[in-house]
């Protein structure tokens, strides 16, 4: 008598809005993140941040360079080894730094932050900066967007708690004295450059009242929790007003490992952060993952110890990769995020 083998079951959830549902589950023998090759330029791939050139970074007017552009909407790489002469205003997009390496002190024209590894800083459009020190060389991560980003901890208590851990930028508390030269901002308007000069420094401010516009959150604050059955939501930490923005802090934690998912309204966009733990096929500090929408994918698991730290930004907005950041990217597989088999003969073609 034969007996026929019981078939390999893979549970699929496909959702709309993300995490904000409705759900549903399809139930499938074969594993469908595993492709064997893609023609073709809509992949999900694996950014190495730190291969970028510093040349990228050396010019006088040297901006953050992007690697994911969509409508209104930027993943930029920063890196810095010393303060810039100049300050520059965005009066086109707000921004949020995160800063994976290295720190200083950030002046800006609503108040002064040390800013240190980990450290998410939004500071909105229209608000003037200037790093007045460089400690330690800083490689950070900026999310550009033409929406206003706002600050919103929710599925509490994994998120931050905003009463204990939400830095606010300290005022000067004094006047903005003459200055030996010329003081420059730079506005970025899109991908123009406009110079402002003044014969005084621009930034102080004698007071700041009502909501503050430059914070600080470090992801250090953003907890690991723990379940025993079944998946969590992840821990939200920002989003914009458009709604078509949302970023959460996904840290390792004690949880079912993510199920095969089909996220057909948002790209997710992850930054892993810190170790010492890889996540899965991921174990650089700088490494950034995009997944673009509908491309199904399962991720590694988010259970394992000692941990890491890492964000995830899932977007309305349909991203395309850069040619800079094509330079830097690998075709991934989307089941531990490792670099795709197929990656030699594509990376050719593609
Ligand atoms: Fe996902």
């Amino acid at each position: 008598m034969t007996v026929s083998a019981e078939p390999e079951v893979n549970v699929e959830l496909y959702s709309r809005s993300g995490f904000g549902g409705p759900f549903t589950t399809i139930v499938r023998a074969q594993y469908l993140p595993d492709f064997t090759r893609a023609e073709g330029s809509y992949l999900p791939r694996r950014f190495q941040t730190w291969e970028l050139a510093d040349e990228a970074f050396a010019g006088a007017h040297a901006l953050p360079v992007p690697i994911l552009k969509g409508d209104g909407l930027a993943i930029e790489v920063n890196r810095l080894s010393g303060p810039p002469a100049h300050a520059v205003k965005n009066v086109a997009a707000d921004e949020l730094h995160f800063v994976i390496d290295g720190g200083g002190e950030l002046d800006t024209m609503a108040g002064v932050l040390q800013v240190r590894a980990g450290d998410f800083v939004r500071i909105p459009r229209g608000i003037a900066y200037r790093w007045n020190s460089v400690t330690a060389p800083i490689d950070e991560i900026v999310v550009t967007t033409s929406s206003e980003i706002t600050v919103d901890p929710q599925n509490a208590p994994g998120t931050f708690n905003p009463d204990l851990h939400l830095d606010v930028a300290t005022p000067h508390g004094r006047p903005g004295g003459p200055v030996d030269g010329e003081y420059e901002v730079v506005f970025r308007h899109g991908d123009e450059l406009t110079s402002y000069f003044f014969d005084y420094d621009p930034l102080p401010c004698l007071d700041v009242k009502g909501a503050p516009p430059v914070v600080r959150i470090n992801i250090e604050h953003v907890h690991g929790l723990a379940v025993d059955d079944g998946g969590l939501q992840p821990a939200r930490l920002f989003g914009s007003v458009s709604g078509r923005d949302l970023l959460f802090g996904i840290n390792s934690r004690r949880s079912d490992r993510p199920p095969v998912h089909h996220n057909v309204d948002y790209d997710e966009i992850i930054c892993y952060a810190a170790g010492p733990t890889p996540w899965g096929g991921v174990d650089t500090p700088g490494t950034v993952t995009w997944v673009p929408k509908g491309v199904l994918h399962q991720g590694p698991e988010e259970d394992v110890h000692p941990g890491y730290k890492a964000w995830l930004l899932e977007t309305r907005v349909d991203m395309t990769a850069t040619p800079a950041g094509l330079g830097i990217a690998q075709i991934m597989e989307t089941n531990q995020y490792g670099v795709h088999p197929s990656n030699e003969q594509s990376a050719v073609s593609v």
